[in-house]
């Protein structure tokens, strides 16, 4: 069977993450890197080896490319999209999709028109224990549910903005800390929760010099009854593990850092897990993020193409946290509700 070719739009640190899982996946291969950036292209073939265009349209011509990741700044994810997808390519996207609906809506549609796949990129979906969460959940083992938290109070130094300027900024990051970092695990709450009704919130800058935020605080009213409260931050030092937190008529279950750490739920015990199962957390360093669950992604998306059938975190799947985050955005300058 011949490889699938993979080509990879952007350059920076989350592409050292994409070059570990192709090196460790048969099935693929690393075709070229493209670079806006033609001072850099040189620089960038000897750092991994690889050929690096910076003529967009040459390298999406390229036969040998099925498969195009999409790993340059948040906001300039949609024209990506929408170029490969015009040049017949399946795409694989970083969180979040676009930063803002319209543009989201776009992408979606240009995947659509030329029937290429669109997968985006949540990997903490794949996390052990986040999976044993979901089963309960999905199963109704925890009743009907209540309330349903999630918190990212996380920490980034100075020098993580000022070394790459798109980041904090609305019109590349679409915010900061909730766009950026929170958005992983509004993710996973809204994939436990389902649609949400309402939501109100505040962000502010309060130490980085960022447009974005680096604090917030929401509550949501999620379409089964449930309620939610958020927190996410740049700016809280020393970066704590992330929470997600459930809540059912049956019981609870708390997980830190992608781990669980309290399960409480009427007849159902807690499950085993083997040591090794972990990902790293990015609380206060970003690179600390293991590969392998970006490597299951990357697989299910493999297997999309294949099967003919939608990835693991489609265009739709992905716009919903979007949503919610731009509603709290919204709800922060008109302090009113904001239903969805
Ligand atoms: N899934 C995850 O956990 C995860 C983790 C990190 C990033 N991401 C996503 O990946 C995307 C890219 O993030 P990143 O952290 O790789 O961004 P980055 O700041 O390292 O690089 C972003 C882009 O800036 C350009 N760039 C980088 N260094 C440059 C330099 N020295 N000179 C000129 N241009 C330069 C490159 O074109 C690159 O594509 C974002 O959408 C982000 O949300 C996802």
């Amino acid at each position: 069977m011949s490889k699938k070719g993979i080509g990879i739009i952007g350059t920076g640190s989350i592409v050292n993450t994409y070059i570990k899982c192709i090196e460790e996946i048969d099935a693929v291969e690393l075709v070229a890197l493209f670079t806006r950036s033609s001072d850099r292209v040189k620089k960038i073939e000897l750092e991994f080896g690889i050929p690096v265009y910076d003529d967009l349209s040459a390298f999406l011509a390229l036969p040998q490319i099925d498969l195009i990741c999409v790993c340059n700044e948040s906001g300039s994810h949609g024209r990506a999209i929408i170029q490969a997808a015009r040049s017949e390519k399946h795409v694989l996207c970083e969180k979040p999709l676009e930063v803002t609906l319209q543009k989201i809506d776009e992408a979606i549609a240009a995947c659509k028109q030329h029937k290429v796949k669109l997968g985006c990129v949540f990997q903490n979906r794949c996390g052990v224990h986040f999976k044993q969460v979901f089963d309960a959940v999905s199963k109704g083992k925890l009743g009907k549910l209540l309330m349903g938290n999630a918190h990212i109070n996380w920490y980034r130094n100075t020098e993580y903005y000022a070394k790459n300027p798109w980041r904090g900024t609305l019109e590349l990051d679409g915010g900061a800390a909730f766009m950026n970092q929170g958005i992983h695990t509004i993710d996973l709450l809204l994939h436990l929760f389902g649609p949400v009704r309402s939501v109100f919130g505040t962000v502010r800058t309060r130490v980085h010099n960022i447009q974005g935020e680096d604090v917030g605080s929401g509550i949501l009213e999620f379409a089964n009854g449930a309620i939610g409260n958020i927190t996410a931050g740049t700016a809280l030092y020393p970066g704590h593990p992330e929470r997600l937190e459930v809540y059912g008529e049956k019981g609870s279950i708390l997980m830190e850092g992608g781990r669980i750490v309290s399960w409480n739920v009427r007849d159902v015990p807690e499950p085993d897990f083997e040591k090794g199962d972990l990902d790293g957390s990015g609380a206060a360093d970003p690179t600390a993020i293991s590969h392998q669950n970006h490597k299951k992604v990357i697989l299910d998306m493999l297997d999309a193409i294949r099967e003919d059938r939608l990835p693991m975190v489609d265009g739709p799947e992905a716009r919903r946290s979007v949503e919610v985050i731009t509603a709290l955005y919204r709800s922060s300058e008109s302090q009113d509700l904001v239903f969805l």
